[in-house]
């Protein structure tokens, strides 16, 4: 890693302060920062991820007393969930002040804002006069990163400083909540659970965005997709049907007997933890990649829990 790369919070603070991009480390994924209320900072945010402007930014702040100043309105279980679970992998979708420019929220009347749960990125957040604008620190379309290797690969030149806050704890992105009529609704999948946001807002309802009809424009069915074509299903009848190529093999906690030995393989938990699994999905996608395997194959995980987000990633990255 180059001189790009460090823990240097004043200079983090330099740069963004200049209207310069910064990757952060957060609890979910890396994300690609720049001053939220600088409409320039933010513009060199599309440009480096080659981000549709439709699909809007989520905006981070230091902690859930500053919601106010961004949102004109916030529901009774909004004030719930983040009292519960800021920092944390939580995205309110909320009513937006005037303040929050149109390129972040893609002209739509609401703002996604959040607490991210990393000790480096909330002390950058607190010493900065403004909240940061942050999509994932990917190029459009691609897997997420969850390192700052992962973002000096494919955004080094990009980028003017990455934050190295280590791996990403959680390894998916936050779970988005709206409301609809004061009742809130999951746009997104993510790093909080379900059942965990049941237990404070129990009328939850889910209805993931298709691209049809975006109410997230970002919920594109193609979406942390690896370069290689990923099949999705039972491995051994995966196996048969390509036993003719050289396969990767992208498991939850190991594989039985295959058609043929695959030339890669990675299991995402050798205990059948789904944490585990979530924790290190993107960077075992990128290693599958970057390997010998023409074709990638890929099970699902069992449907609970941060297994839903999991399933939720795979089947974005399936080949079409
Ligand atoms: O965990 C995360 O959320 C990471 C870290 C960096 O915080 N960020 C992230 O950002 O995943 P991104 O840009 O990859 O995904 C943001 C998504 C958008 O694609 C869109 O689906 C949704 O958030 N979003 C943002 N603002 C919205 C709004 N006003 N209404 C509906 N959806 C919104
Ligand atoms: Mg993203």
């Amino acid at each position: 890693m180059n001189t790009k790369t460090g823990i240097d919070l004043q200079h983090a603070v330099d740069v963004l302060s200049a209207g310069g991009l910064v990757a952060i480390p957060t609890e979910t994924v890396y994300g690609l920062a720049a001053n939220a209320l600088d409409v320039r900072a933010t513009l060199r945010i599309f440009e480096a991820k080659k981000r549709p402007s439709f699909d809007p930014l989520i905006v981070h702040l230091h902690d859930a007393a500053a919601m106010a100043q961004y949102a004109s309105a916030i529901p009774a279980g909004a004030e719930l969930l983040a009292l519960a679970f800021w920092p944390g992998p939580l995205t309110l979708v909320l009513p937006r002040k005037d303040i929050i420019p149109d390129v972040i929220t893609s002209g739509l009347p609401t703002v996604g804002l959040r607490v991210p749960r990393h000790p480096l990125t909330l002390s950058l957040l607190r010493q900065l006069p403004f909240p940061l604008a942050a999509p994932s620190a990917n190029p459009f379309g691609y897997i997420s990163p969850t390192t700052a290797q992962h973002v000096a690969d494919q955004l080094g030149d990009a980028v003017d400083y990455i934050l190295d806050g280590g791996p990403c704890s959680v390894g998916v992105e936050s779970t988005i909540v709206g409301f609809e009529e004061e009742c809130p609704v999951v746009y997104r999948l993510g790093g909080l659970t379900i059942e965990d946001i049941r237990k404070v807002v129990p009328s939850v309802r889910i209805r993931l965005s298709a691209s049809s009809n975006p109410v997230a424009p970002g919920m594109l069915d193609s979406h942390y997709a690896p370069r290689k074509p990923l099949f999705l299903g039972d491995l051994h009848a995966l196996s048969v049907k390509y036993k003719d190529r050289k396969t990767g093999v992208l498991t939850f906690s190991g594989i039985g007997e295959l058609e043929r030995t695959p030339v890669q393989t990675e299991i995402l938990s050798h205990a059948g933890d789904l944490f585990e699994a979530a924790a290190g999905l993107f960077a075992a996608l990128r290693r599958l990649d970057a390997g010998p395997a023409e074709v990638l194959l890929a099970e699902t995980v069992p449907d609970q829990s941060i297994g839903l987000a999991i399933n939720d990633r795979l089947r974005r990255a399936v080949h079409r």
